[in-house]
């Protein structure tokens, strides 16, 4: 993990409000995992006063040589309302890259990949470091879900790839018209993969989770939470862990992904 000054390279509107930043920074990236985030201090020292996380999207540079990173985010808030009008050549301070990210076991064959919304982001990295190292990308499916139409980013990259894509929104306006974790299921219980790997917001993943239990198929998790330091030092991204003896696991430092039965899920 580095703290180091970043120069944007780009910062490309790819949605409404949606962003891709790409970053240009000199170390600290090349053992970088999918999963793994970023603390971006979006704006002067005063307000917003915190740093703030972004799941890596991807590495910037050829393979060994990193050059930077990529972010994908939504202008929210004040903060990422700044980061908007961020332009190429302006200096931001970046800590990363940080967390535990997604291990998949070189054995693994079928993978499917589910993310709502902006948990695209870590399953995008996911999906490029999979098929970078090689992974047949037949074996690789996507599930990718959203509210509506303009909430599906990036399906295009993923079947780039040679990834099959399924599209769900709540609305209809793109593919099936109902929740991504219903055609989740239904692939799981048709053909069950070695791993599921998924992002996306709270209530998904507990479905997620609650399938792969169900189905008794192994499952990793990247959670999203508030995260003051990202580094184990605030407890403020503390979950209830499965085991009760155990207490508390930290996103920050236990996660963000976390193989379904080790956190509470509610
Ligand atoms: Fe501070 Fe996790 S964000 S302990």
């Amino acid at each position: 993990m580095h703290q180091q000054p970043a120069t944007v390279l780009w910062n490309h509107i790819v949605g409404p409000n949606c962003f891709r930043l790409g970053l240009s920074c000199q170390r600290g990236f090349e053992a970088a995992v999918p999963g793994q985030f970023v603390m971006i201090q979006s704006g002067p020292a005063l307000t917003p006063l915190l740093r703030r996380p972004f799941s890596i999207f991807g590495v910037i540079g050829t393979p060994g040589h990193p050059e930077g990173i990529e972010v994908l985010y939504k202008a929210l808030g004040r903060g990422t309302h700044q980061m908007a009008q961020w332009t190429p050549g302006r200096t931001v301070d970046l800590l990363g890259p940080l967390g535990r990210g997604f291990a998949v076991a070189p054995e693994a064959r079928r993978i499917y990949l589910a993310a709502g919304g902006m948990g695209v982001a870590p399953i995008r990295f996911l999906a490029t470091h999979l098929i970078a190292g090689g992974a047949d990308a037949t074996g690789i499916r996507l599930f990718l879900g959203g509210r509506s139409q303009e909430d599906l980013l990036c399906a295009d990259e993923f079947r780039s790839l040679g990834i099959s894509v399924t599209l769900s929104t709540d609305d209809g306006s793109a593919g099936l018209q109902c929740l991504i974790t219903d055609p989740l299921e239904q692939a799981i219980r048709q053909a069950p993969p070695d791993l599921v790997c998924a992002c996306g917001p709270h209530g998904m993943l507990q479905c997620v989770s609650g399938i792969a239990e169900h189905h008794s198929v192994p499952c990793q998790i990247s959670m999203e939470t508030m995260m003051a330091c990202g580094m184990g030092a605030c407890l403020g991204c503390a979950v209830p862990a499965a085991d009760t003896q155990a207490g508390y696991r930290h996103v920050c430092v236990d996660g963000p992904v976390f193989s379904v039965g080790q956190v509470d899920m509610g």
